[in-house]
Order: structure tokens, then sequence, then C-alpha cells
């Protein structure tokens, strides 16, 4: 997910810092926006090193990509922890002062605020009523607890810990830890190459980035994952290596990936088939380097033969309550849109997901973004994604979730 984590001037934007922390742990891109007052207590250096991005507190910074309103816009989460009193009668109010400001009323996603003061603060009509407006708005609180707070006195007032604000945070987005708990998943990931001689191959432009972003939020969500790693980048999928329950294979050829999906995907709930398999394979693959010499013209022919179809194959052999999705890549050709060709191949292919989503030279490959149209088998719409590859790869579990709970 994309998560914005604004911080505002308390301190406890110590304990945020380990928030930030835990929500890149687990795979999610955040974003954090401070606020002037909050860099007085946790320096602009401890987000960007904690966050992996840039951080600026003004909407005057990065103009030429509109940030005031970007990370709203792209956001799937917003938390403010902590939420001072004067943060969260800005936000009552709509005031739009700052990036934090301009970037909360920007946003249609989940806002979870982690309130954060005195007692005394938290409990005058002025924050009281802030904070009813600001509910009956569909914010959630999380906090304040009671206990101990700055200055030696105590009472309500004091921030709820990471873990917990990380736990409702999740809940709040629909991405609850755990809601594909136990499933068994196989993903298939990156483009299959097929030899020609000892050092030449067929092969295609998949970095396999979608894939893996698909294997990795499906352990996220609490799967036991199979990857099944074809040829990918290979510094996208260390993403991957470490995580609990991901188990990765490799697999070189269409007929080495035919192979691994069918010893892996007997005993899977889910399987995902997100390679680019080559769809033919040379016929005779020569052990001697091919040289021009030896071709004796101007040109050779290569005799090509068709692969197996996986994605087919385990439509067709599926246990009952076994769910399969596959991927096309398509572009726009004479008279047919995308949509067009994918309902055809939802069809044809007879997955219970079919994503769609449009390539082209300079579209779709080695690229953080993606857009995706999720169909059934009978080529209806059943779900739209699009943003990082992590955003589409939960749309895409959230929809096989639906599946789960709504069986046909
Ligand atoms: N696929 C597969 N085995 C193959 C070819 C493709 O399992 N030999 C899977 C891919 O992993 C993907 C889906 O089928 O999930 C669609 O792949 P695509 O190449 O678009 O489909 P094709 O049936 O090969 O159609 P086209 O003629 O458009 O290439």
């Amino acid at each position: 997910m994309f998560v914005v984590v604004g911080v505002t001037g308390g301190i406890a934007a110590y304990k945020t810092v380990h928030l930030v922390r835990l929500l890149v742990k687990e795979g999610h891109e955040v974003h954090v926006v401070p606020t002037d007052d909050a860099l007085r207590f946790v320096g602009l250096p401890t987000w960007e090193a904690i966050s992996r991005h840039p951080v600026t507190t003004s909407v005057h910074d990065d103009v030429a990509r509109v940030r005031h309103v970007a990370l709203g816009q792209a956001a799937d989460l917003v938390i403010v922890a902590p939420a001072t009193a004067n943060t969260l009668a800005k936000m009552a109010t709509g005031l739009a002062d700052d990036l934090l400001g301009t970037t909360l009323l920007a946003t249609t996603a989940p806002v979870v605020v982690a309130p954060a003061m005195h007692t005394e603060m938290w409990n005058h009509p002025a924050t009281a009523h802030n904070i009813a407006t600001l509910r009956a708005r569909g914010v959630l609180t999380v906090g304040p607890e009671d206990g101990a707070l700055t200055g030696g006195d105590s009472g309500p007032g004091r921030m709820s810990e990471p873990e917990q604000i990380l736990e409702a945070a999740l809940a709040q987005a629909g991405h609850a830890r755990g809601d594909l708990d136990g499933a068994r998943v196989v993903v298939s990931a990156g483009g299959t190459r097929e030899p020609i001689d000892p050092v030449r191959f067929i092969g295609n432009r998949s970095s396999g980035r979608q894939g893996i972003a698909i294997a990795v939020a499906a352990a996220q969500r609490g799967a036991e994952v199979v990857l099944i790693a074809a040829h990918v980048d290979e510094g996208v999928l260390a993403e991957a290596s470490g995580l609990p329950r991901v188990r990765i294979t490799r697999a070189g050829t269409a007929a080495e990936l035919a192979d691994a999906v069918a010893a892996e995907a007997a005993d899977a709930q889910v399987v995902v088939m997100a390679a680019a398999v080559a769809d033919y394979r040379v016929a005779e693959v020569s052990d001697a380097k091919l040289s021009k010499d030896a071709a004796g013209g101007p040109g050779i022919t290569l005799h090509l033969i068709e692969n197996d179809d996986i994605l087919a194959g385990l439509v067709r052999d599926r246990r009952a309550g076994q769910i399969v999705v596959g991927f096309a890549a398509e572009t726009p050709q004479a008279g047919q849109t995308v949509l067009d060709r994918g309902r055809r191949k939802a069809v044809r292919k007879g997955a219970d997901i079919l994503a769609v989503n449009e390539v082209g030279w300079a579209q779709g490959f080695e690229a953080e973004r993606n857009d995706v149209t999720l169909l059934d088998a009978h080529g209806e719409v059943v779900g739209e994604a699009g943003g990082t590859k992590r955003q589409v790869a939960d749309a895409l579990w959230d929809a096989v979730r639906r599946i789960r709970a709504n069986p046909e």
C-alpha cells in the first residue's frame, strides 16, 4: 500500500519512527509528511532514512510533481501520529497551510489519527468537538491511552503504541493482515527464456515486478507462498527472498516452469500465473553456437513449436475450490480495444480471474506503475486497479478474497 504518515509536533513523534519502520518492514511504500514543529522533535534525516523516501514539510518543494496534492491522491491510507490538539483543530476546519494540510484535503483514502496531548487539552470541549467532527467524517481515532505523560502528570493523552496504531490502520484500509491466513498460494513471475544455442535465447521483457509484488502481498496477508521465478530482475526478487512464508524456486524455460507449477500447484488453493511464458520454443536447440559460416546464406530460419499452455492446464485440472488467476498483457489491435481482447481471452482461458493490462513499447514493462482490469471467466469486469504494482497486487488479492468468501 501507499501510506502517508503525517507527523505533528509532539514528543510522541519518537514513537512514530517505530511505526514507520514497521510499515516499511511489511513492504508498504511510506511517505512521511511532518509539520515544521514535528521536526523539532525528530529531524528530517531520520524520516528520510527510515521511510527511504525524500521528506519535506513544504508545499513549495517538488512543485513540478504537484506534491501538495499528489501524495494525498496516491495514498491508500493516511495516518497522523502523533496528532496534536492543534492539528486536530486544523483538520476539523480543513486548514491547508502546510503539506500535511493539503495532503489531508486532497485524499479520499481512509484517515487514521493517533492523538497525543495533555489530559486537559484532550478533555477540552474544543478538542472533543473537533474529534466528534472528524469521526463523523469517517476519520478513525486510535487512543489516546491513559498513562504517564511528559512533565510527570498522568491521565488520558498518551499516544497509543505503534503496533496498535498499525493494526487499527491496516484494518481500516481493508488490508487486515491475516485475511489470507494459512492459504497456500503459488505465484509464477518473470519471463521464460527458450534457448536457441548455448549462448542465445528467445525471451521477453517481463521483469517479474508485478508477480513478485503479488507474492509479497500474499505473504504479508498471511498466505504461505511459493514464488516460481523465471527470469526476473534480481534486485526486485531480493525484496521477496528474506520474507517469512515465501519459498522461491527457479524455472528457466516454459517447460521447466510447467514442471514447477505442476509440482507446486497440486495442494495450492490459489495459483497466479503472472509469468510471461513463451508460446513457442525452438524445435532443435543446437549444442554448438550457431555461426554465420554454417548458415551459409543471407538469413536463417528457426523452426518453433508450441509450448503447452500452463494456465489452460491448470484450469482444466482444477480441484474444487481452487482459484486460478491469469494475466493478459495486450496491445490494442485493428478494431479491438485491449478490453475486447481481454474479454475474449478470459472466456477462452476460463480462469477465475484474468488481469488484463495494456502494454506497448513504453508501457507496462520495468515500470513502477501498472493499470489492470480484472475479468471473470465470462469476461465480466470484477475489479479495476491502478497504481503501484503493490496496489495492483492488493486489489487482486481483494478480488480473490471475494471469490473465496462467495464461491459460485
Ligand atoms: N500462459 C501459460 N502458458 C503458456 C502461455 C501463457 O500459462 N504457454 C499464461 C500466462 O502466464 C498468462 C496467460 O496465460 O497468465 C496469458 O498469456 P498470453 O501470452 O497473453 O496468452 P496466450 O494464450 O498465449 O495468447 P496470445 O495468443 O495472445 O499470446
